[in-house]
Parts: C-alpha cells; sequence; structure tokens
C-alpha cells in the first residue's frame, strides 16, 4: 500500500468543507464523537487568555477555533486548505467573534511565524493524518520553532502501543517515538489525556445510545495511562 504523502492530506480536505461538517457536526454519530474531543479540548486548553499570542495550525472549520473564542481568546486560525478556513470564518461571523479571530493560510512545514513568535499552539486531528514518522516529526520542529520558551503545544497522535494500535491499518506512532521526537524539538509532556474507545469507526456502527454509554466510560478513562491509549491528546512546554 503506497504511503500518503504531505500532498495527498491536504488535497483530502480541500475540496468538501460543507461535507466535513456534514460528516462530523451534523451527523448524531459524528457530533457524539467531535462533542467528545472538544470536551478533552476544553479540560486542556487554559481558561485565561492574558496577553498570549494564540495559534491554530490545520483548524479546519473550526471545530475547535470556536470553543477556544468562547473563552475570549484572541486566535489566529490557519489551514492549509482555504476552502476550510472559507467556512470557519462564516461561523466566526455569525458568532460576532469576527474581531477576535484573524484567518491565514498556513502551510504545517512551513510556517511564515518568526522563529519564538507564538504563545500558544493548538493543532488537533493534523499531525495523525501524516503517513510517516519522517513527517510528523517535520511538522512539530516547525510548530516548535516558532513557540517561544516557555510556550505551549496541545496535539493529538495515535497511538500504536494501544488495542486500536494493534488492529489498525495505517500509520499510528509508539509513545516512545513520539517523545523522543518531542525530545529533539525542545518539547517536554506537561498533561496528557487518553482517548481510549471513541472513535468515528467504531461509533457509526452502533446504536446511539450504546455510542453514548461508551463515551461516558471513556470520559470516566481519560485519566489514566494516556501512553496506552488510542488517540492521545498532549501539552508539551518548550524549554
Ligand atoms: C482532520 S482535519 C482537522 C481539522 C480541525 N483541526 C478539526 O479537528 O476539525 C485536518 C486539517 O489539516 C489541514 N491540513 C492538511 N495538510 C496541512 C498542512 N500541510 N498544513 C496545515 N494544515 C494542513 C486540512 O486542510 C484539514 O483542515
Amino acid at each position: 500500500m503506497a504511503t500518503r504523502t504531505r500532498e495527498d492530506v491536504k488535497r483530502i480536505y480541500a475540496e468538501d468543507a460543507e461535507g466535513y461538517d456534514r460528516v462530523r457536526l451534523e451527523d448524531p454519530r459524528g457530533q457524539l464523537v467531535s462533542n467528545h474531543d472538544v470536551r478533552l479540548f476544553e479540560q486542556l486548553f487554559p481558561n485565561e487568555s492574558g496577553e498570549m499570542r494564540v495559534v491554530e495550525i490545520g483548524a479546519g472549520t473550526g471545530r475547535f477555533t470556536l470553543p477556544a473564542l468562547a473563552r475570549n481568546f484572541h486566535i489566529i486560525a490557519t489551514d492549509v486548505n482555504a476552502s476550510m478556513l472559507e467556512r470557519l470564518s462564516s461561523k466566526v461571523a455569525k458568532m460576532g467573534w469576527s474581531e477576535r479571530c484573524s484567518v491565514q493560510t498556513e502551510d504545517i512545514f512551513n510556517l511564515s511565524f518568526d522563529d519564538a513568535s507564538v504563545d500558544y499552539i493548538f493543532c488537533l486531528h493534523v499531525i495523525p493524518r501524516f503517513a510517516t514518522l519522517e513527517d510528523q516529526r517535520a511538522a512539530i520542529r516547525e510548530l516548535s520553532r516558532v513557540l517561544k520558551p516557555g510556550g505551549h503545544l496541545l496535539f493529538n497522535y495515535n497511538n500504536r502501543r494501544s488495542m486500536y494500535g494493534l488492529l489498525y491499518k495505517g500509520y499510528s506512532t509508539k509513545p516512545s517515538e513520539m517523545k523522543e521526537i518531542l525530545n529533539e524539538a525542545n518539547l517536554s509532556v506537561q498533561t496528557q489525556r487518553g482517548k481510549w474507545l471513541v472513535s468515528r469507526r467504531l461509533i457509526n456502527r452502533l446504536p446511539l445510545f450504546m455510542g453514548r454509554l461508551i463515551a461516558v466510560f471513556d470520559r470516566c478513562l481519560s485519566r489514566f495511562w494516556p501512553d496506552c491509549a488510542w488517540d492521545v491528546f498532549v501539552v508539551a512546554a518548550k524549554e
């Protein structure tokens, strides 16, 4: 099986921003999974913005941008695909938050931000889309380059050393590999949360009430042994 390249990842999301939302935000099962992820995000994302410069990479149509804006942050929301950002912008405008959200296209592998110029970066469901360790390493190195010392990165990755990871045919990353990548990029793990069972693939196969029960169970597990969970949400600090 040919490995998915960076260009493939970009292209997959280039055209159908409306379809992206239909599957994840409008379909009841997609909504369940997205709400679950947003809760995890809200546990890890700061409550107070202070004077922080906050950037989102791979913002998509704003699944995590809107909850961040709801906390009164100023956000620079970026994505490599302008079509995703157009949809994000119209949602932000509808909420009356445009003044606190600037939108620009950015490629995670070649960001336009200066070295050490950003206080906080969040980047969710982007790193696991890259299908080689080298691409994941290059992406995290670039995120770290623009972070100030003492700044933070919130991201997630799919864990090969988990129950799903053992069955999954796509690319997933070992916690030891991710720790090495973070180490090389002068980032150290501060907090982690695990998503053990909730995945669109599983939830789509179940009656909705069972999906809801699984989500509750998963929330109870999220603080325990994240290194063994399938989808690991990480907050890392720049040294
Ligand atoms: C699975 S979506 C996640 C979007 C959003 N973070 C969310 O969770 O709904 C992956 C996003 O990464 C973006 N993307 C793909 N390649 C990228 C790149 N090289 N640089 C920045 N963003 C990229 C896609 O356009 C898409 O919006």
